[in-house]
């Protein structure tokens, strides 16, 4: 399933609580608590738009992770998000203003969190080649602005980009009912991305084109995560 936005001008909590414990009822309480989150993640099955708490779900270039924890504040657990990044954890505090409270409030909740995950190799990750997903996940890929959006050599190292991410997402997801999700910005030179052509010729189907609405999302704050300006949002127009 693609769904579409647009791009172009890219350029363009916690409560306090007083708690006595001894350490090791502390180490089996966290076990417990583990436990109680994922049976309760199961037995009450919780929606945020197309995603799904039952769902296993892997997230692919974040930006502040704050897709991830809208997700997992909506499900009330994350122990079925991997959520990963192209970036290492000094440069997500160095881009990003809430990137690392996002990150341990994830964790907080269970999200495995990994960095340094390049979506065009991430079959081959050490970790990630031993899962099955049932959706993969990743909004607005872009390879950073190296030259101008419209020019062939940006255009070529985008299409390149979502190509890999195809690849790899296919042999990550699970065979019944895997589903691979692309938000994108529509129209030129989006387009020329080739999206869905490219899916097609490595054996994906096109199931649904959904529009993406950012409001679907509370907490999400689409990233420009590149240059001087990587913790701005960029207009996503008719989404
Ligand atoms: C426009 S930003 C979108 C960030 C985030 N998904 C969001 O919606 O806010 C594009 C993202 O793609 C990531 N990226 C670029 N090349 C990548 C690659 N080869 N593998 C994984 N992520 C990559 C960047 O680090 C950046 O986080």
């Amino acid at each position: 399933m693609g769904r579409e936005g647009d791009e172009e001008e890219r350029e363009s909590k916690e409560e306090d609580e007083d708690d006595f414990h001894t350490v090791d009822d502390d180490e089996e309480e966290e076990d417990d608590d583990d436990e109680e989150l994922e049976t309760e993640a199961v037995k009450s099955e919780k929606w945020k738009k197309y995603y799904s708490s039952k769902q296993r779900i892997l997230l692919v270039g974040e930006g502040d992770f704050s897709f991830s924890l809208c997700l997992a504040r909506a499900f009330g657990s994350a122990h079925n998000l991997v959520a990963t990044s192209l970036d290492y954890q000094e440069h997500i505090a160095k881009k990003y203003s809430n990137g690392i409270g996002n990150v341990r409030e994830l964790e907080e909740r269970g999200c495995l969190v990994l960095y340094g995950v390049d979506a065009k190799e991430m079959s081959q990750h050490f970790f990630l080649r031993t899962q099955r997903f049932d959706r993969i996940v990743y909004n607005f890929p872009h390879v950073g602005f190296l030259f101008r959006e419209n020019s062939y050599c940006q255009i070529q190292l985008n299409k390149r980009l979502v190509k890999g991410f195809l690849k790899n997402a296919k042999v990550l997801l699970r065979k019944e009912g895997g589903e691979i999700h692309v938000t994108h910005k529509e129209g030129d030179p989006y387009n020329k991305w080739e999206l869905v052509k490219k899916a097609e010729k490595i054996g994906l189907v096109l199931h649904q084109v959904m529009p993406f609405r950012k409001n679907d999302y509370p907490g999400y704050d689409n990233k420009r995560a590149h240059g001087n300006l990587s913790d701005a949002s960029f207009p996503l127009g008719d989404s």
